[in-house]
């Protein structure tokens, strides 16, 4: 599935908003390595290296290009790599991910496997958006389920991507020294025509398109039966804006100290 940075970025500020939330909330002393794991186009990446300048600071990334916009940005070093199998050299100070861990699947054993690169007395950072559950996704099932593009959408239209914090709680309580685990509901205002579409296509509804591919009929048919149920479930406020509410969970475990 590739990713497009031009329409990943169209909602660049609001994007940034939760990545610089989590990163005012790691206490932690200078760190030596810090990686940024689906750092995408480095902007995030690039917050992170002006917070520790001292640190080594590395973004990891499996789309070739995403990581071509952000070598072109600079301010840290970036690597091509799969999330799901990468292994740093070192154990890692500061363990960030914004926005990317919800693309890979069994995060019972991939948790705890995280956590087990932070070094001593460093941190684990993690957000991820938990928002299957309102229209914006919702409705991607919906309009999935209702036309003959259906069996190349399922099951990959009704995927759960993230659990309830309980769940992250469980799995990293007995493991991490401190752990932090708590929950936003943004209040995005967005701008232009169907701006919730606009956004999902940056993001959630990529795997669904991508597998319509060669598909021209059925893509331009679920398209336009999710733009219409989403004209109903986000109408535009009184100054045109439109409100997009969207959850997000947040997680610091931080490894004890030697
Ligand atoms: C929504 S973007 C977030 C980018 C960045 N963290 C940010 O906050 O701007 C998700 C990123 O995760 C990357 N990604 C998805 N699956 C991945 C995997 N298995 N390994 C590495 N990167 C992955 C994508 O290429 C994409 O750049």
């Amino acid at each position: 599935m590739a990713w497009d940075p031009a329409v990943y970025t169209a909602f660049a500020q609001p994007r940034l908003r939760p990545a610089q939330d989590l990163l005012a909330r790691i206490e932690t002393g200078t760190p030596g390595r810090v990686v940024d794991l689906g750092c995408g186009t480095g902007n995030v990446t690039r917050l992170l290296a002006a917070r520790w300048p001292q640190a080594r600071v590395i973004g990891i990334d499996s789309s070739p290009e995403m990581l071509a916009v952000a070598r072109g940005g600079g301010g840290a070093e970036y690597a091509l790599g799969d999330m799901g199998d990468w292994r740093p050299e070192a154990p890692v100070d500061v363990l960030f991910s914004n926005a990317a861990l919800h693309w890979l699947d069994g995060h019972g054993a991939l948790f705890p496997r995280l956590l087990a690169m932070v070094a001593p007395g460093g941190t684990l950072a993690v957000q991820m958006p938990r928002n299957h559950a309102a229209a914006s996704h919702r409705l991607m099932a919906e309009a999935a389920e209702a036309g003959p593009w259906r069996r190349l959408l399922m099951p990959s239209a009704t995927r759960i991507p993230v659990f309830e914090p309980s769940f992250y709680y469980d799995l990293l309580a007995p493991l991490a020294a401190s752990l932090d685990i708590w929950e936003t509901e943004y209040l995005h205002v967005l701008e232009g025509d169907d701006p919730v579409v606009a956004w999902t296509m940056g993001t959630a509804l990529r795997p669904l398109l991508a597998a319509l591919e060669g598909h021209d009929d059925w893509r331009d048919g679920f398209l336009a039966e999710y733009r219409r149920r989403i004209a109903v479930a986000y109408p535009p406020r009184p100054d045109g804006k439109t409100l997009l509410p969207f959850r997000r969970l947040f997680l610091l475990a931080r490894r004890a100290s030697l």
